[in-house]
């Protein structure tokens, strides 16, 4: 079973996350164990801290690296993070990281672990990055309060690539960006609604002309929303 771990200081943010649609299912056909775990427990004081002040000043405070480096450990049944299980991916989500594309969320549906470490505050001791994690992942060019939705993110994109997640095994290579294209557009009944009509052709019934149109329209809408996917 595809086994998901997060670190956060936020356990009960991820409470009801899971419970809804194609991860529900995934779960229930115990295809995927996510787990939310609370980073205070890898704690050794009274005071449970999980931050402190920035070496060198500045504002805010930075996670620390020891109760990290321990969740994970214990997480990966390893003592070395360079001893990690084969299949075992380490992920850091910052902004700092690079940015999760389709192709990235396949390469990661093809392990076996992931351990998500959800930074927050103003940052993440740096040897998390570089000498624990073996990816740092950002979900896109904008700061997050903390890594807490970006791991929603990023879970909900890669458990619905493991393999029998969605109801059939075409539906994923169908869609946006698997052929470096956006979908194409879809309109279900009625064909008029408010004077607007639904493409004749695809009232047709001809699959040769309707998958042109489709191929035609996918490309327009990419030249229109995202003409950096067709350099
Ligand atoms: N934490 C804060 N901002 C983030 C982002 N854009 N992606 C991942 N983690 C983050």
């Amino acid at each position: 079973m595809f086994r998901i771990d997060i670190i956060t200081i936020f356990p009960e943010y991820f409470r009801e996350a899971f419970d809804y649609g194609i991860v529900r299912r995934a779960r229930a056909a115990s295809l995927v164990n996510i787990q939310a775990h609370d980073l205070r427990a890898w704690t050794t004081d009274k005071h449970k801290q999980v931050d402190d002040r920035p070496f060198g000043g500045g504002d805010g405070m930075v996670l620390k690296p020891e109760p990290i480096f321990a969740a994970v450990e214990e997480l990966t049944a390893t003592s070395k993070p360079a001893s990690y299980p084969a299949g075992t991916r380490v992920v850091l989500l910052s902004p700092q990281g690079r940015v999760l594309n389709q192709a990235l969320a396949q390469d990661l549906a093809a392990s076996s672990q992931l351990v998500l470490i959800c930074g927050r505050y103003e940052g993440v001791d740096e040897r998390v990055a570089e000498a624990l994690a073996t990816d740092e992942i950002s979900i896109g060019d904008y700061v997050l309060s903390g890594g807490e939705p970006a791991a929603l993110v990023l879970v909900d994109a890669v458990v619905r690539l493991v393999p029998g997640a969605l109801g059939s095994d075409t539906s994923a290579a169908n869609e946006s960006f698997s052929e470096g294209l956006l979908d194409n557009p879809q309109y279900t009944r009625p064909p008029e609604f408010r004077g607007l009509e639904v493409p004749e052709v695809l009232l047709t019934g001809h699959h040769a002309d309707i998958a042109r149109w489709r191929r035609d329209a996918a490309l327009k809408k990419t030249e229109r929303n995202r003409p950096d996917l067709l350099k």
